[in-house]
């Protein structure tokens, strides 16, 4: 039976959904229309979303709330990424930081699992890089032109495929210790 990852976004479910098949585990992606609590703390918004998607579904199911995070600029735009995402963009972005030169910055990722009647359980991932002074390739989504892993070869993540992509990735660290969690969760329940 498949586990359901509420996300409206195709580019998380395919990274998530690559390494679940790793672990045997074959996912569902659901889009609910739930509206997303604005708060300072990744793990909070996706603690409420994964309450609220479990309640409205009624079975298990996980999320993932992630965020960009720069160092100069005090961690902005961290939990409000999505926001800064749709008004100014990376050019936004990269204009707003046209004359900083400590360009570090880590993306940070917090998946929530949470099963009907159960408290959700949260894991963590985060991946340190920096920002580039133009956008650079067209795979992934979102900041990926942008933002370069300093554990990669120079290549930004929209240089770079979904398993490459996966391999650093603030996602992959958090969905990788979710389902060493779940699969021990199974066993037990067995
Ligand atoms: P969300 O709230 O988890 O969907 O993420 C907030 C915003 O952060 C998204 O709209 C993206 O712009 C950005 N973001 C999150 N994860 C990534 C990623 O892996 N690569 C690039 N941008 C990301």
């Amino acid at each position: 039976m498949a586990l359901i990852f509420v996300t409206g976004n195709r580019h998380k479910f395919e990274e998530v959904s690559e390494i679940a098949a790793k672990h045997g585990l074959k996912l569902e992606m659901r889009d609910l229309p739930c509206k997303e609590i604005q708060a300072d703390e990744l793990e909070e918004i996706a603690r409420q979303s994964a309450v609220d998607a479990c309640s409205s579904l009624g079975k298990p199911c996980f999320v993932e709330d992630a965020g960009l995070f720069v160092h100069a600029l005090r961690g902005f735009p961290g939990p409000y990424s999505s926001y800064v995402f749709r008004t100014i963009g990376n050019d936004g972005l990269l204009k707003l930081m046209a004359s900083i030169g400590d360009r570090r910055a880590e993306f940070r990722s917090a998946v929530s699992y949470c099963e009907p009647g159960s408290k959700p359980s949260v894991f963590r991932g985060r991946v340190k890089g920096s920002i580039g002074f133009e956008a650079r390739g067209s795979k992934g989504f979102g900041f990926d032109p942008i933002f370069s892993p300093d554990k990669g070869d120079g290549r930004t993540f929209a240089e770079m495929t979904i398993t490459e992509k996966n391999e650093l990735s603030h996602r992959a660290q958090a969905i990788k210790r979710f389902l060493k969690y779940y699969a021990q969760r199974k066993k037990a329940h067995r």
